[in-house]
C-alpha cells in the first residue's frame, strides 16, 4: 500500500513501467530501507538491484529472494511487488529478531519482468542469467523509439557491476497466482514446480491507405481488416491446444483516422503451453492461418518471433523446502505449474530456484483491481521466510 503511491493510479492500481520516473522512486525508495537494515546494495550494469545482509559462513554464497518492481500499464498492486516487499519483510524480520543465518540472504529487484514497455519479458534476469546480452538489453526500444539503455542512464541505475557477477546460490520467488486454482480450491499456497513454455512475435500487415467513401468494398486493402482476421485465426489457435493459450495484446491500427481504409496494422502475439512439442504445433499453425488471410484480402505481411522463453522446472530441493516451511506455518499447499513469466524461469538457469504463490481475488491480475489480503500476502512472506531458513539450515 505504501509503495502504490510510486504510479498509483485513480482505480487502486500501479502504472510503474520499466525505468519511468515512478520506477526511479520506488527504487530510491527500496535502496533506503535495504540501506535501513543494514544490507550492502548493489546494482549491476542492467539496473538489477541486490541487497545482502551477511551471514555466519563467509564461504558460503547468499540465497536469495527475489521479483519486480515493475509493472503493467494498468498494473495491480501485488504482480511483483509483492515477492520484493515480502522479501524485505522477511529480512526486517531477521534484522529484528537479531537471527545468524548461516549463508548470507540477499534481496533481488529485477529490471524489466514485464516487457510491457520493452519486450521481451525478464528481459535482466535473463541478461543475469546468460540468455540476452547487456548490449541487447541496452537497445531494447519503447513504443516511441526510446532505449532501454538511455532509460537507465537517465534515472541512475546502470551500475558498475557486471551482469551476472553478484552471485547467490539459490532463489526463491515470492508472487501471486495470478490465476483462479487457488481460490476455487481453498488453498493459501502455491508450490510452484515450474512456469510453461512462452513465444512471443511481432507481425505488420500492409494493405493501402484509401477514401473510405470512394474505394469500393472489393477494391480495398485493407490492413486492419485482414489483422482482424489473424486475431481470430490465433485465437482459434489457443482453444484447439487447451491447456494451451493464445493472446493479441497490443495493437496499432495506421494511420486511424475514421474515412480512411487502414494501411498498416501492427501487432503481437503470444503463444504459451506447458510441453514444447505443443507449442511447436501451436506455433506452425499460427504461422499457416496467416499467408492464407493476407492473400484472401490482397494485403502483405511480415512475421518474426522475437522470443522464446522454453518450458521450466524448478529445484526439487528447494521445492521441498517451500513444501516444509508451509507446512511448519499450517497453511494448506498445493503443487502447481506457472502460467505466468517470471523472473526465477532465467535465474533456474543459473541457480536452483523455486517460487512461492499465493491467491488473488477471482484469480484476477494485470489488472488494476488485482487484490490479496493482508493474510495471504502475510501467509506467503512467512513461507518464504521459513523455506529460506529450511535451506539455510541443510548447508549447516
Ligand atoms: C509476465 O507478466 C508475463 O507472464 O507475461
Ligand atoms: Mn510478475
Ligand atoms: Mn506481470
Amino acid at each position: 500500500m505504501e509503495t502504490s503511491r510510486f504510479g498509483g493510479t485513480p482505480k487502486g492500481g500501479i502504472k510503474r513501467l520499466t525505468l519511468s520516473d515512478e520506477d526511479k522512486r520506488v527504487r530510491d525508495w527500496f535502496k533506503e530501507q535495504c540501506a535501513k537494515l543494514g544490507c550492502t546494495v548493489q546494482v549491476d550494469e542492467v539496473g538489477n538491484m541486490f541487497a545482502t545482509r551477511p551471514g555466519k559462513r563467509k564461504d558460503l554464497m547468499p540465497i536469495a529472494m527475489g521479483s519486480h518492481l515493475d509493472t503493467q500499464p494498468t498494473g495491480g498492486k501485488f504482480d511483483g511487488v509483492l515477492g520484493v516487499l515480502g522479501g524485505l519483510e522477511a529480512m526486517r524480520t531477521l534484522v529484528d529478531m537479531g537471527y545468524e543465518t548461516n549463508a548470507p540472504i540477499m534481496l533481488v529487484n529485477w529490471t524489466n519482468e514485464e516487457g510491457s514497455r520493452f519486450a521481451p519479458a525478464m528481459l535482466c534476469s535473463g541478461v543475469y542469467a546468460g540468455v540476452f546480452t547487456t548490449d541487447f538489453a541496452y537497445s531494447r526500444e519503447d513504443r516511441l523509439g526510446i532505449t532501454l539503455g538511455d532509460e537507465l542512464q537517465r534515472i541512475g541505475y546502470k551500475g558498475d557491476i557486471k551482469a551476472g557477477e553478484v552471485k547467490f546460490q539459490a532463489m526463491f520467488e515470492l508472487h501471486i497466482e495470478q490465476g483462479p486454482i487457488l481460490e476455487a480450491e481453498n488453498k493459501t499456497i502455491g508450490v510452484v514446480t515450474g512456469v510453461q513454455g512462452m513465444r512471443w512475435y511481432e507481425v505488420t500487415v500492409t494493405g493501402q491507405e484509401s477514401h473510405t467513401g470512394a474505394t469500393p468494398m472489393g477494391l480495398r486493402k485493407n490492413a486492419l481488416l485482414a489483422a482482424a482476421r489473424m486475431i481470430d485465426a490465433i485465437h482459434e489457435v489457443g482453444m484447439c491446444n487447451l491447456p494451451g493459450v493464445a493472446s493479441v495484446g497490443l495493437i496499432e491500427n495506421r494511420p486511424n483516422s475514421r474515412n480512411v481504409v487502414p494501411g498498416e496494422v501492427f501487432f503481437t502475439v503470444d503463444l504459451r503451453h506447458p510441453d514444447e512439442a505443443v507449442l511447436d504445433k501451436m506455433e506452425s499453425q499460427y504461422r499457416a492461418a496467416l499467408p492464407r488471410i493476407a492473400s484472401d484480402l490482397s494485403v502483405r505481411f511480415e512475421e518474426k518471433r522475437i522470443w522464446i522463453s522454453p518450458a521450466v522446472k524448478f529445484a526439487p530441493e528447494l521445492i521441498s523446502c517451500v513444501r516444509v516451511g508451509a507446512e511448519q506455518a499450517g497453511y494448506p499447499a498445493r503443487d502447481m505449474a506457472s502460467g505466468a513469466g517470471h523472473d526465477a524461469a532465467y535465474i533456474a538457469r543459473v541457480a536452483p530456484t523455486t517460487m512461492i504463490f499465493v491467491p488473488c481475488l477471482g484469480g484476477i491480475s494485470h489488472n488494476e483491481s488485482e487484490s490479496t489480503t493482508l493474510e495471504e500476502c502475510g501467509a506467503g512472506t512467512q513461507v518464504l521466510l521459513n523455506a529460506v531458513l529450511a535451506h539455510d539450515r541443510s548447508l549447516a
